[in-house]
């Protein structure tokens, strides 16, 4: 059976109780909408810990005021119905006040929060570092897992994690992909069915891309390449196509060692990112 709660102190005291008998605890936040992308972070919660917190708010602090914030789906009853068909967890919180009213602090991270994300929303991973934080020390994880989806969010929190000397182990759980390779995503329920279609390229152009990479295009090729690519398929909106260091998140010029590509892009009015991992092939020649 799994626990609801959604006040602090109801939380202290399921978790005193587990902390008490010593049991490993894991951590997955979300925003709710859940999906499988979350049941297989909740798995990999399970399969690393005694016993899986999931957490279920949508943190207003890292939604602009022209974002969707107001629109975001809330459904908890059908999100409580998801954890206890899978025996997902063993506590659900949903804190119904985290900021008090005279809430005045934050985190502003640099290093990898800049660039990316941060080009198009400067307030987001402020939000989402102090958010993570207080859920930090309210529960006190041993273990949290973050999706490689929000792949510049997972390094945010990491280097949280070590710059503030937090006292837990992030783990990270693979994208979860639709059989036509879309990223899983709550969001991805603003699309119509032609964007859908339109969508499900995104991933195929992403892996195309690489392989141009690893077959010797020089980053600006392959990345121009995809984007005519993208527009073929009418995706015109494109905040940034981009091949990064993938634990520094800075943009290199030149691929001549593992990397991250990061995407964002509009598809009608919905904003979707996606990332591969570009592995460096040693048989690849190298171009400047
Ligand atoms: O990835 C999300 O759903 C959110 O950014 C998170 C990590 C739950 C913080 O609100």
């Amino acid at each position: 059976m799994i626990k609801f709660v959604n006040s602090v102190q109801d939380l202290h005291a399921c978790l005193l109780r587990w902390q008490q008998n010593g049991h490993r605890i894991g951590l997955v936040p979300t925003m709710g909408g859940l999906h499988e992308g979350h049941l297989s972070l909740l798995s990999l919660a399970k399969a690393h810990c005694d016993k899986v917190v999931t957490t279920i708010y949508v943190n207003p602090t890292q939604f602009s005021a022209t974002e969707d914030f107001g629109s975001y789906p809330r459904n908890l009853s059908d999100d409580l119905q998801t954890l206890s068909n899978k025996n997902a967890c063993d506590l659900v919180y949903c804190p119904q006040q985290m900021y008090l009213d005279n809430h005045a602090t934050q985190i502003v991270s640099s290093g990898v929060a800049l660039r990316l994300e941060a080009d198009s929303r400067p307030h987001f991973f402020n939000g989402v570092a102090t958010i993570i934080l207080k859920l930090f020390n309210q529960i006190k994880p041993d273990v949290a897992i973050f999706g490689e989806k929000d792949y510049q969010q997972l390094m945010v929190i990491k280097q949280l994690v070590r710059d503030l000397d937090l006292q837990v182990e992030i783990i990270a759980g693979h994208i979860q992909r639709e059989k036509d390779g879309l990223a899983m995503s709550t969001r991805n329920s603003y699309l119509s069915d032609n964007e859908r279609k339109t969508a499900s390229n995104i991933y195929r152009i992403l892996q195309k891309t690489a392989r141009n990479l690893q077959e010797n295009q020089s980053v600006s090729e392959a990345i121009n390449a995809g984007i005519l690519e993208l527009n073929s398929v009418g995706i015109n909106n494109i905040d940034y196509f981009s091949i990064n260091d993938p634990n520094t998140l800075e943009p290199i010029a030149k691929f001549n060692s593992d990397a991250r590509m990061l995407i964002a892009l509009y598809v009608g009015t919905t904003r979707l990112i996606d990332n591969i991992a570009v592995p460096f092939l040693s048989e690849s020649r190298i171009h400047s």
